[in-house]
């Protein structure tokens, strides 16, 4: 039996660094999507096909470490690919690893719920990366858009409608361990400032949470704002994310934020449809990309049975 599967991508809507020390965050899952094929094989070893090396380290440890908890000595095909270009910071290495899980469990009948998967990835993440909130498993797994608290204290996916954002990418990689990294040195050196700048981000979450249930852009555009200035003071924006951003609310954006570790990758831009071409053309006057994503996507799922 071959099986096919896929998970999303993600893009951070508030919360980033904050979740890393036990606050919340919200993030939605993007209609991009990687894709993982499996196939048990009479060989003895693992075949693994992925055009980029970083998914094939994750689908190695996640097919080493599914072998190991499930006490399975087969041999497995993967083989990837994806809609999107891991560049722009999607979450390529959640989606992977998520749906590698998925597609195993599947191909020997081992059955998982979504949180077995989450906890299985979230493993698989910290033994490669060694840190992380977890926030990027939880929506390759659960999808939506969805309230995260560290490590999948909380995952609760929210009942509501996919959000009117632009996307607007920096052009520039973000280093995301580097700035995991930077935060955690400035926690060690001044704690307290820091502290009470996670409870300010904390806040804003919880009153986006409630406002992301009556659909109030506006409210949440102000938040969204806010929340970048809030960056800013983390010391993880850059000139020409805060350009963006600045451009994007100058052209009639609600609000808009960097989007994810900082130091590069993408920005959001909540909009009403009528401003949703002056704010992208604001953003590409800046030397900014627009990347083209529906929000509030499925989770993990399976795509073909063979
Ligand atoms: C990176 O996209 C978001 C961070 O909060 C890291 C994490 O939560 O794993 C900076």
């Amino acid at each position: 039996m071959k099986i096919k599967v896929s998970a999303p991508g993600k893009l951070m809507l508030m919360g980033e660094h904050a979740v890393v020390y036990n606050h919340p965050c919200l993030v939605t899952a993007v209609d991009k999507r990687l894709y993982v094929e499996a196939e048990i094989i009479d060989k003895n070893e693992d075949e693994i096909i992925a055009p980029q090396v970083k998914e094939s380290r994750f689908v190695l440890e996640a097919i080493a470490y599914f072998k190991k908890q499930f006490k399975i000595n087969q041999f497995v095909k993967i083989s990837t690919n994806g809609d999107f270009s891991h560049r722009v910071g999607l979450g390529s290495s959640s989606a992977v690893t998520v749906a590698t899980f998925k597609a195993l469990s599947l191909v020997f009948n081992i059955s998982l719920t979504d949180r077995q998967i989450f906890d299985l990835s979230y493993h698989v993440n910290i033994a490669i990366q060694g840190v992380g909130s977890g926030f990027d498993i939880a929506i390759a797994t659960f999808g939506k858009t969805t309230y995260f608290v560290t490590g999948g204290k909380i995952i609760e996916p929210l009942n509501i409608k996919p959000l009117p954002l632009v996307v607007g990418y920096s052009g520039i990689k973000a280093d995301t361990p580097f700035y995991i990294r930077k935060v955690r040195e400035a926690f060690r050196s001044r704690q307290t400032q820091m502290d009470s700048i996670f409870e300010e981000i904390e806040s804003l979450v919880e009153q986006g949470k409630a406002l992301l249930l009556n659909s109030d852009y506006e409210k949440i555009g102000a938040l969204m704002t806010k929340n970048h200035q809030l960056l800013q003071q983390l010391g993880v924006s850059i000139p020409k994310l805060d350009l963006m951003v600045e451009k994007s609310i100058k052209a009639g954006a609600w609000g808009a934020k960097l989007s994810g570790a900082g130091g590069g990758d993408c920005i959001i831009a909540l909009v009403s449809d009528d401003k949703r071409i002056v704010v992208e053309n604001a953003i590409k006057s800046v030397g900014g990309e627009i990347i083209t994503v529906d929000n509030n996507a499925e989770g993990v799922k399976v795509e073909e049975e063979v």
